[in-house]
């Protein structure tokens, strides 16, 4: 095993937990179209390459207010997260990468 730090300024988990209505799961709200959208966002800002990771996450634990998504390191959570909220995300994702390392 090795240790290092990350390399990503911000890595933004979406929760894309699909439990087929069994019971709530993030994948409910479109949290999957989210997550690619996302993903082609972060992609044509070239000043993000290399600095923001969008991924997909399993439960992150609080399905009920899903859809999730976490900024790490910063701690920062959004739920209840649509599609139509990838503005706001993507100007919390801006800040994550300009700022500092926590
Ligand atoms: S299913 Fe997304 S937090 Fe649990």
């Amino acid at each position: 095993m090795q240790r290092a730090v990350s390399p990503y300024l911000c890595h933004v988990l979406v929760c894309t937990n699909d439990r087929h209505g069994e019971r709530k799961s993030c994948a409910d709200g479109q949290s999957v179209l989210l997550r690619e959208q996302l993903k082609d966002a972060v992609a044509q800002r070239p000043h993000l390459k290399g600095r923001v990771r969008v991924s997909a996450a399993g439960c992150l634990g609080l399905c009920a207010r899903g859809p999730n998504v976490m900024l790490y390191p910063q701690a920062i959570w959004f739920s209840g997260v649509t599609p139509a909220d990838l503005p706001q995300l993507l100007e919390a994702v801006e800040a994550a990468a300009a700022a500092p390392a926590p």
